[in-house]
């Protein structure tokens, strides 16, 4: 009997494990939650009738999936792009009259409440949650699906019978003001430090490997686009989330439509008057075109979409003192007036220093040192001074003035404009420095390790004075600097190494030309090729790039012009780093042919099957219009297909497909 009730208990453990193991790693669960529960209660009753089988590893005592040591990666089913902020009513109306103008139609747009949160993506197949992921750099993102299940607003499963067998969708996680302010208040309660805003708190509990943590968190996801879905897809951003409420999601209230730009000013307006009466944090509003087909023709840029902007609020704001005024030199010489001043705290963060941009600016606001300002803060842009309290002055301010000489190298400084700028270029030492980060920097090289305060390190150490230096640093100098130990060096060591083969985009990028921003890098990488060809390019074929003006053209062919650079481009090449050519290609079985998929693919995956098409000089579309050349049909295809055999354009199946590029 005895050894009955062991056995029993043993196998009821090593279910309850493995249904957890199915529920909560694999997404897969076999049972019904009211099965789960229980087996879950025969055990805890025998478990309390026999002490003497006790266990600590039993799952009445463990509860849920195992704690993970690191996040996995996650690459996002399609890019997750931010939004390009506005602040002014002018900057609005140039935004519709540009949507207007390139859609060549009226535009309908969507207005909805920007939520101060985290950006999430949630993947659900065959109807279940399978998969959740932060941002991250908007291509890849960590996996938070044990974190995101414990949110009672993530659905685990789609709320209605035909349910897409394969849905993306993208969300934002907040958390109330109610339930911050509760949790803070306990959070004092208990001796602990509270958190500053809901937003950390959003951000933070995603990041805890202990979903058990984060379950106790009450946070709230709400939806707000579909990044993918199989079979009958919406037309238009309204349909979206109606069809996202249906499935299940929570969506953000007070979302609105209008025709024009006073309609959503009007709306802007309301809607930052009532920001403090809600119960959650927004920082402004999301102005979206509310067709599909018009947001396709408007596109996007690397980051932003063309067909959607972040219409902000007056920023948070705080009173302190100007202690100092210095000068910082940037990466193209600029010499940028900085404000020190007496830390304060704007909206939950501490603040000592604000950009002035320029004499312009100074001049403006008419500071002096020593003058009482108002800190503006507003997301993630950096703090800066809006006003000068003219009347708290005590005689004792004291004029800024520009220096004759550069802070970092002493040579004269021109003024070009409203610019003071040191001619010195890559001799000055803080430029030098500067265009050092860069092109080591994220978007550019990306060397994990070197950020701006090692190269400062490394420079005052002499153990780089130029870019193609860092691809000669020697493990033993390394070694020989306060505080550098084997890890610490191998790692930095490592990350070079990985950066000797530069994508051309980021190379260019990289190279810190004048008005050379991540998209022109793209675009120049794109229709040269290679850096030889760039550097050979003139004006007239570099203004032939619809996004390219004369200023920028000048910039570049400035910048192939000088020696130093072009060298320092050979030397790069001597030191192993060698560049990737990304070039659209000149031929392929689908050379400027435009490719839909729908339905679940058997085959490949969709991400694959998009490459693919590139790789034969394609462009995979997003929806099915006259311009399409083949529409690709999975299992359980949606209303793409009813549409294109309408419009005649050839529909083909997975393999014909995989035969038709051989
Ligand atoms: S749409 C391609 N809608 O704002 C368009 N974003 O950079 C993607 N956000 O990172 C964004 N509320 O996290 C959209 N209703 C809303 C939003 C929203 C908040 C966040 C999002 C994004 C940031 C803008």
């Amino acid at each position: 009997m005895a050894k009955d009730i062991e056995k029993r208990i043993r196998k009821l453990r090593d279910e309850i494990k493995r249904h957890n193991r199915l529920y909560y790693t694999k997404g897969r669960p076999e049972i019904s939650d009211s099965e789960y529960d229980r087996m879950m209660d025969e055990l805890k009753k025998l478990e309390e009738a026999h002490p003497e089988y006790a266990s600590s590893d039993s799952p009445t005592r463990t509860v849920g999936a195992p704690i993970p040591d690191k996040f996995k990666k996650i690459e996002h089913v399609s890019p997750m792009l931010s939004l390009e902020s506005i602040r002014s009513e002018k900057e609005l109306e140039h935004f519709a009259q540009t949507c207007a103008r390139d859609a060549e139609a009226a535009v309908r747009y969507v207005c909805e409440p920007k939520l101060d949160g985290l950006s999430i993506e949630l993947v659900y197949e065959g109807g279940r949650f399978t998969r959740g992921s932060t941002r991250g750099d908007g291509f890849t993102g960590e996996d938070v699906t044990l974190n995101l299940r414990t949110i009672p607003s993530v659905p685990r499963r789609l709320k209605t019978d035909n349910s897409p067998s394969r849905l993306a969708v993208r969300g934002e996680v907040m958390m109330h003001i109610k339930d911050f302010q509760e949790l803070n208040k306990s959070r004092i309660a208990e001796g602990k430090e509270p958190f500053a805003n809901p937003r950390n708190v959003a951000a933070g509990s995603m990041r805890q490997l202990d979903w058990r943590i984060t379950a106790q968190r009450k946070l709230t996801v709400y939806c707000y686009r579909i990044l993918e879905i199989t079979g009958e897809s919406p037309e238009t951003q309204e349909e979206a989330l109606r069809m996202l409420e249906e499935l299940g999601f929570r969506i953000s209230p007070k979302v609105r439509s209008f025709t024009d730009a006073a309609g959503i000013i009007e709306y802007h307006h309301k809607l930052e008057k009532q920001r403090e009466e809600l119960d959650y944090e927004i920082d402004g509003i999301v102005v979206k075109v509310n067709s599909f087909s018009q947001q396709k023709k408007l596109g996007t840029r690397t980051t932003n979409p063309k067909w959607a902007v972040a219409y902000k609020f007056k920023p948070r704001r705080e009173l302190t003192r100007a202690e100092d005024i210095t000068v910082q030199v940037g990466r193209t010489g600029v010499l940028t007036p900085l404000a020190l001043l007496q830390p304060v705290e704007v909206g939950g963060v501490t603040v000592s220093r604000a950009t002035l941009h320029n004499m312009d600016q100074v001049e403006k606001l008419g500071i002096k040192i020593g003058d009482w300002v108002r800190v503006e803060r507003a997301g993630d842009v950096i703090p800066y001074i809006s006003e000068v309290l003219k009347e708290k002055r005590t005689g004792k301010e004291k004029d800024f003035r520009m220096p004759d000489k550069c802070p970092s190298c002493g040579s004269g400084i021109v003024k070009e404009d409203v610019f003071y700028r040191c001619p010195n270029g890559l001799s000055c030492p803080a430029q030098l420095k500067e265009a050092i980060t860069h092109y080591s920097s994220k978007g550019a090289v990306d060397i994990e390790g070197l950020s701006d305060k090692t190269v400062e390190l490394l420079y005052e150490k002499g153990l780089i004075g130029s870019i193609s230096d860092i691809y000669r640093l020697e493990r033993d100098e390394l070694l020989s600097l306060e505080g550098w130990k084997q890890k610490r060096t191998d790692n930095l060591l490592r990350a070079i190494d990985k950066a000797r083969e530069v994508p051309l985009d980021r190379f260019i990028y990289g190279l810190g030309i004048r008005n050379v921003g991540k998209h022109i890098a793209t675009l120049l990488a794109s229709k040269f090729g290679s850096i030889e060809n760039l550097a050979k390019a003139g004006k007239d074929e570099l203004t032939d790039i619809k996004e390219i003006g004369p200023e920028i053209a000048e910039s570049i062919t400035d910048f192939f012009s000088e020696k130093r650079n072009t060298l320092e481009i050979e030397n790069l090449r001597k030191c192993g780093v060698t560049i990737k050519k990304k070039k659209k290609p000149e031929k392929g079985k689908l050379l400027n042919k435009k490719v839909l998929f729908t339905g679940s693919l058997q085959k490949m995956k969709r991400d694959q099957a998009k490459r693919l098409v590139e790789s034969e000089g394609g462009e995979a579309a997003s929806s099915v219009s006259g311009e399409l050349d083949y529409l690709v049909v999975g299992e359980k295809p949606g209303s793409k297909l009813d549409k294109a055999r309408k419009k005649g354009i050839k529909i083909l199946t997975e393999e014909e497909f995989l035969d038709l590029i051989g």
